[in-house]
């Protein structure tokens, strides 16, 4: 089989075996694979997700069929549809720093970046019949961060303003997943062809963050001064002084990005102080979550927007794609082409 690993910032081709499955692992042929902003900092080696140790198989999102399992595994069967998890030892209930170690594709855990891939049986779960691998693979890191960050995390209600900044995958889940909440979401991007794209998809109002350097302005005009209820903060250091520019009062700040690596910077703490601002930090989210999510999207029918579907020859080339930032929606991976 084809697998891929990173040797110093560069993507190696690999063939070997398909592995066999020990009691407690199910065996994936894997048909999907998804790219987020963290596979690009993993591969360039960029701040604190750098390497520590060369060889790491790339890449944490991906689906796949069960082909094989171990005789210990009582809750799943070859055959089944199933996705990877962000964090599968943070199976649920609180977080802490042991759960969050395992991540697949990270600096602590092999990723998924290969046509046959093994997992410990809690470390996938299975996938509704409505999604196609593809969409499927799209969700276990950006799709559950911003289910964490909207829902699980968040106090809002329908009618609601939401601010969502820029057209990644994280933020058009937490457009999706606002607008499904009845929420009134205003999105922000670099580019008005994909603000035309985002009102397609159900978007209040769009500003242009790169031709109105006054966009937070423009928000607290569209929130009629008062500014919004909750921001999903994907930017990250002190990109936080504009998301605390246009939050209300009371609201909440999902803190969740760390765009290019950059995980610190300069904030004006009076201003949280001053309008007590809630600053919730929002790690991707469990596999319970994950499930909840999954029930959700299932009740709206709700999709995920793809931008392009790369060949597996051409995972570089679809790193690279979306550390360019000029994707709408997710890239995805196709691995097996029998499906
Ligand atoms: N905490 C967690 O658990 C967690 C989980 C997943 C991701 N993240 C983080 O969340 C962020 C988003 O990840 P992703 O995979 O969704 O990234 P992505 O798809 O690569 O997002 C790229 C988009 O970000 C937007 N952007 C960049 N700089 C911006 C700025 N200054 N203002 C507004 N928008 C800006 C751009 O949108 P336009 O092209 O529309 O301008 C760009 O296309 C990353 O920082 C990632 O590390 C954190």
């Amino acid at each position: 089989m084809k697998s891929y690993q990173i040797h110093n910032n560069q993507l190696r081709s690999i063939e070997s075996p398909i592995p066999s499955c020990s009691e407690q692992q199910v065996l994936v042929k894997m048909y999907a694979l998804a790219i987020n902003h963290r596979d690009y900092l993993v591969v360039n080696g960029i701040s604190r997700w750098k390497l520590t140790e060369q060889g790491r198989v790339p890449v944490a999102d991906g689906a796949g069929e069960i082909v094989a399992i171990g005789s210990g595994v009582t809750d799943l069967n070859i055959g089944d549809r199933v996705s990877s998890l962000i964090t599968p030892n943070w199976q649920d209930g609180e977080m802490t720093a042991e759960k969050l170690q395992g991540s697949p594709g990270g600096p602590s855990a092999d990723g998924v970046a290969a046509q046959y891939v093994l997992f410990n049986s809690q470390g996938v779960i299975k996938i509704p019949d409505y999604l196609s691998y593809q969409q499927a693979a799209a969700l276990p890191c950006a799709a559950l961060t911003a289910w964490n960050a909207m829902v699980e995390k968040s106090d809002l209600k329908p009618g609601h303003t939401v601010l969502i900044l820029g057209t990644g995958g994280v933020s058009l889940f937490a457009m999706q997943f606002a607008l499904m909440m009845g929420c009134e979401v205003i999105v922000t991007s670099s580019s008005d062809k994909k603000l035309a794209q985002v009102k397609k998809w159900g978007a209040h109002h769009t500003i242009n963050y790169k031709t109105n350097p006054q966009w937070t302005d423009e928000v607290r005009l569209l929130t009629g001064g008062e500014g919004v209820h909750h921001i999903a903060e994907v930017i990250g250091g002190s990109h936080l002084n504009l998301s605390l520019k246009c939050i209300r009062s009371g609201g909440t700040i999902a803190q969740i990005g760390a765009m290019q690596g950059v995980v610190e910077g300069y904030v004006d703490t009076a201003e949280i102080m001053y309008n007590a601002v809630n600053i919730k930090g929002v790690e991707v989210g469990s596999k319970a979550m994950h499930g909840r999510m999954l029930k959700a999207m299932s009740v709206h029918q709700m999709k995920p927007i793809i931008d392009r579907d790369f060949a597996f020859q051409d995972l570089a080339a679809a790193i690279e794609y979306q550390g360019s930032g000029s994707q709408i929606g997710k890239i995805t991976i196709k691995v097996n082409s029998d499906e």
